[in-house]
């Protein structure tokens, strides 16, 4: 399968499957870095609420610099891992003061502000700016190591590194938004982790795990 079929078939199972998630009807990159922070260690339902919350009582990245820390904290209240509000508040304000409010627009500048990592900063400048740039989150790397077959360990150096070459050939530069969350959803929904549906799964004619039965062995994630 060549890569701009791959990516056809992947684009048209987004289309008649995704959810319609509210971060997926914006572009304004702060509200995209707000889903993406929360979802890094929070399921879309738990999520979604504390996002709607969150956009209301602050709608731009100057009224979260300009919000008392505590009360961002308090607003993040159930969600844990509290150095994310932290680091939001803390790069909402550098925001403001370095860049007059604007984010920076590629992932390479996104990815020195503090609390985004490659991911978030792919994602970001992916979702908000249209960079052609493969965005790997757990789900994508997930699909990719399926499909592929690619056994090296996704938690190693060597294989973040073997995945993002792999995924910097696959990324679509006609719609590179489309491409990323399309992964992200695909591995949600249809490659999910345990006992995925195969017999409807569109790539399984070309998918390595579901050829020889290694979908419970795909990732490897062992060291950490
Ligand atoms: N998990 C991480 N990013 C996501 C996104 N953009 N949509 C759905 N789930 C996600």
């Amino acid at each position: 399968l060549q890569v701009f079929d791959f990516n056809k078939k992947l684009k048209s199972w987004y289309l008649q499957n995704h959810r319609p998630l509210l971060w997926r009807q914006t572009s304004d990159p702060y509200k995209i870095w707000l889903s993406e922070i929360i979802l890094q260690q929070t399921r879309v339902a738990q999520g979604t609420p504390y996002y709607e919350k969150f956009i209301s009582d602050y709608p731009t990245v100057f009224d979260l610099a300009a919000a008392d820390e505590r009360d961002v904290l308090r607003l993040w209240q159930g969600l844990g891992y509290y150095s994310r509000a932290r680091n939001m508040h803390f790069t909402a304000r550098q925001i403001v003061a370095e860049f007059e409010g604007k984010f920076p627009q590629t992932a390479v500048q996104l990815a020195k502000l503090k609390g985004l990592g490659n991911y978030t900063a792919a994602a970001i400048a992916s979702f908000a700016f249209g960079e052609a740039i493969p965005a790997i989150d757990g789900n994508v790397y997930r699909v990719m190591a399926r499909l592929f077959g690619i056994f090296t360990d996704t938690l190693s150096n060597e294989g973040k590194k073997e995945f993002a070459a792999v995924a910097v050939q696959l990324v679509s530069h006609e719609d590179p938004a489309t491409y990323n969350q399309a992964m992200i959803e695909f591995g949600a929904l249809q490659c999910v982790p345990v006992a995925p549906d195969c017999k409807v799964c569109p790539f399984n004619d070309i998918c390595y795990a579901f050829k020889f039965d290694m979908q419970a062995k795909l990732p490897v994630k062992t060291k950490k």
